[in-house]
């Protein structure tokens, strides 16, 4: 591989999955106009959250990454913004003050709009079209001319983010995230759910505790985190035009890719000497590579070597989503190989592409069962090999949809059709993000009372 990197240097290698425009003109145009435009995050922003991730590949600190498997231009709008968020951040006061860890929240957010496709076109009764590749490429209609792929949709889809960003840093920053609002994140589908009575009582505990540090001095005055927080964004970088496009080189000299704060590389285009690890490889933000069960020991080894050659904690998330036989079959043997080559990285648990089937009703589902039987391996695994489960990657919406099986609304496979919405896969709602978030509150707890009393042993002896 050649060393020479430039935000464009992908174009020499073999791309998957990024779409043919028919009007290259139109192509050369739209990415010109892109490249005229502010950045959406700043790189401040971005070194910020490396930092941040820092924490969580030394183990003190949680990633918490979720949201929409696919934006779309449709469903654009406050409360699905507003909503998502409330449910992040109701997991993330579940894991911080039920198992006492920092949280890195990370939406998925604000630019996931682009999704790589198991084939390329899709046939219905005889007619056979391009597939849907997300909102920034294509329509979802199923229809002739929809399913071209038009570039000026990467315009939409930058002002799309460009506001939501605004959204979520106004919320972020202005109330919506304060700590004294802790009731009012539950959403009102949720209430009557065991879920939403535990969620009622731990904000009741948390209020006393917010009443007690403010009788001794501590308020939302003296200390900002109580009322404001950081959310950071991120999406698949897969349609690389674009990312390019927004691509910046920063006075510090290095390259940040400035349409998110991280990005990942998704199961189907992490081929070490294609299109996609060569854009990434050059660019300063923070990589998730996610994994899946055909993923070899010394191809991740050699994915590392490529994207961390320093070797930074921070840089490097890794995200299994190997369904729950392989995390306990496959798990240890990859945690072995890369502590072996004594990486650090962050290990994160994505529960939800390996689980996806369809229900005999004709929907794309997951069972949430299978979901947290995953996320349960994942930390058994990571027990029993002394390392730190790091983070949680998920599929999730603040909306009442039903889109997977189970949780507290038991949701059955004849019921996906009441509030079915997705345009892509299957995400939690409200409730069975909370389930989760509890479980794995319980697993933190758990993991940290052992390494207690494993240290009280030592001390003992
Ligand atoms: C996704 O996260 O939406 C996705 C397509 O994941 P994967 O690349 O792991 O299949
Ligand atoms: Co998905």
């Amino acid at each position: 591989m050649s060393n020479q990197w430039a935000p464009g240097s992908w174009r020499n290698k073999p791309a998957n999955q990024i779409p043919e425009y028919p009007d290259s003109a139109e192509l050369a145009r739209t990415e010109e106009t892109l490249r005229g435009y502010p950045p959406l995050v700043l790189t401040g922003e971005i070194r910020r959250l490396r930092e941040m991730l820092s924490k969580a590949a030394d183990g003190d600190a949680f990633l918490l990454q979720g949201g929409d498997c696919a934006e779309s231009f449709g469903d654009f709008g406050t409360d699905n913004i507003r909503d998502t968020l409330r449910v992040l951040l109701q997991m993330s006061v579940i894991l911080t003050f039920g198992a006492a860890c920092p949280v890195v929240k990370v939406g998925r957010l604000a630019g996931q709009f682009a999704k790589p496709r198991s084939s390329p076109t899709e046939a219905r009764d005889g007619l056979e079209l391009e597939s849907y590749r997300g909102d920034i490429v294509n329509s979802a209609e199923f229809q002739a001319g929809a399913r071209t792929p038009d570039p000026r949709r990467m315009i939409t889809a930058y002002a799309q983010a460009s506001a939501s960003l605004n959204l979520i840093r106004a919320f972020a920053q202005g109330g919506l995230a304060d700590l004294n609002q802790v009731h009012s994140w539950n959403l009102d589908f949720v209430a009557e759910t065991p879920q939403s009575t535990r969620y009622g009582e731990l904000a009741d505990r948390l209020t006393e505790t917010l009443e007690f540090m403010a009788a001794c001095g501590l308020s939302a005055d003296t200390t900002p985190q109580i009322s404001e927080t950081d959310l950071f964004t991120s999406h698949e970088a897969l349609l690389l035009p674009y990312e390019e496009a927004l691509t910046r080189q920063d006075p510090d000299e290095r390259w940040y890719d400035c349409s998110a704060h991280t990005l990942w590389i998704g199961n189907r285009t992490r081929a070490p000497d294609g299109a996609h690890i060569e854009f990434v490889r050059g660019i300063a933000n923070p990589i998730g590579i996610k994994c899946g069960p055909d993923i070899r020991n010394d191809d991740l080894l050699y994915l590392l070597d490529i994207l961390d050659p320093q070797n930074e904690a921070g840089r490097i998330t890794l995200i299994t989503r190997l369904g729950v036989e392989n995390t306990l079959a496959k798990l240890s043997g990859m945690i072995r190989a890369v502590a072996g080559a004594g990486r650090k990285v962050v290990w994160s648990c994505d529960p939800m592409h390996a689980n996806t089937h369809v229900s005999s009703s004709g929907y794309k589902t997951r069972d949430f069962k299978d979901i947290l039987s995953e996320v349960r391996a994942f930390f058994q695994v990571h027990a029993s090999e002394g390392t730190f489960p790091g983070g949680i990657h998920i599929e999730m919406t603040g909306r009442n949809v039903t889109e997977c099986t189970g949780g507290a609304h038991a949701i059955t496979e004849d019921r996906l059709v009441d509030r079915y919405h997705t345009l892509c896969d299957p995400r939690l709602n409200a409730s069975q993000g909370l389930e989760l978030a509890f479980l794995i509150a319980e697993e933190l707890k758990n993991r940290r009372s052992a390494n207690n009393a494993h240290a009280v042993d030592h001390l003992m002896r």
